[in-house]
């Protein structure tokens, strides 16, 4: 279902940088687009740090992770621009028309977008919307969710054992359902590890979907929720229970699903992982 539309809203850092600024080049203002990573701040590169701290003006989303804002200097102009599924979200037109505004007065503009910019993050379209105004931009690469989730599971999503690949797919069109162009036969590889970004609410018909394309129920499937942050939590087990698992975890938190046999090697790092996990639907904690 579309989102409200909201406004974007100013924020008053109380936290973040408070020495001098700084120096950068006078110039024309510019755009930078920076990936925040899953959350934890420790996972910012060294370049986004900079980028924060120089920044003029910082435009963020909802899904940045407590902490992150701390490098952005208090003199900056901080406005929150979230979007999310199913809750009231900044139009995508207004954000961009906020960046050419801000950047046409001569300012640096972060926007801030969580994970990777470049991952099912509308980073083209701003792109696109900046190289038609004729105003600069750069793009500062963040560590997308499937990669946080591959470390903190401890498993390699391209296990030489078994997969040959992997795939970033998006569980949700703009109508709010799953994308209803993709070929299941296809992503019905047990060679391929899948990893879906948005699809806790489209679980069961994507569970539906792969198993009616060929994928045995029985194959591995982890959900993990709120990577990076104490609300983490993972769920672990065959494909044909995932809509429980997502069901247990609940829709309130950012969720990653990933399947493929490649997650059978999650168990072994997992049980030593000090973190509480669900399994097969029973709660179990460890360390
Ligand atoms: C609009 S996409 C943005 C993805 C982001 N650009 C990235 O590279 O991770 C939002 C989706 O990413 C996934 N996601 C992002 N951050 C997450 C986190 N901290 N924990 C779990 N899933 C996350 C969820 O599937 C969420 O619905």
């Amino acid at each position: 279902m579309p989102a409200e539309p909201r406004k974007p809203v100013e924020v008053k850092l109380l936290t973040g940088g408070q020495g001098p600024r700084p120096k950068r080049p006078q110039g024309p203002g510019r755009v930078t687009l920076v990936g925040a990573g899953p959350g934890d701040p420790e996972l910012l590169t060294l370049k986004a740090v900079r980028a924060l701290g120089t920044a003029d003006v910082v435009l963020f989303d909802d899904l940045i992770g407590d902490g992150i804002l701390d490098f952005v200097h208090r003199k900056a102009r901080c406005l929150a621009v979230g979007k999310r599924g199913g809750r009231a979200s900044c139009k995508q037109g207004d954000i961009e028309d906020l960046m050419v505004q801000f950047a046409r007065a001569g300012k640096h503009v972060v926007r801030l977008k969580s994970g990777d910019p470049m991952i099912f993050g509308r980073a083209g379209e701003e792109i696109e919307r900046l190289r038609r105004e004729g105003i600069a931009v750069e793009v500062v690469p963040g560590i997308t969710a499937a990669l946080a989730m591959a470390a903190s599971l401890g498993l390699s999503l391209t296990h030489r054992d078994h997969a040959r690949s992997v795939r970033f797919i998006t569980g949700h069109s703009r109508h709010g359902t799953l994308p209803d162009d993709l070929d299941w036969r296809n992503l019905a590889d047990p060679a391929t590890t899948l990893v879906i970004y948005m699809g806790g609410r489209t679980a069961p018909d994507l569970a539906a979907r792969l198993v009616g394309g060929g994928l045995d129920p029985a194959t591995p499937a982890v959900a993990v929720r709120a990577l990076g942050r104490a609300a983490e939590r993972h769920w672990r087990g065959p494909l044909a229970q995932l809509p429980a698992g997502v069901g247990l975890l609940g829709l309130e938190e950012p969720l990653l699903i990933a399947i493929g046999t490649a997650l059978q090697a999650a168990g072994k790092a997992e049980d030593a992982a000090p973190i509480v996990q669900y399994f097969n639907q029973n709660i179990r904690y460890s360390g």
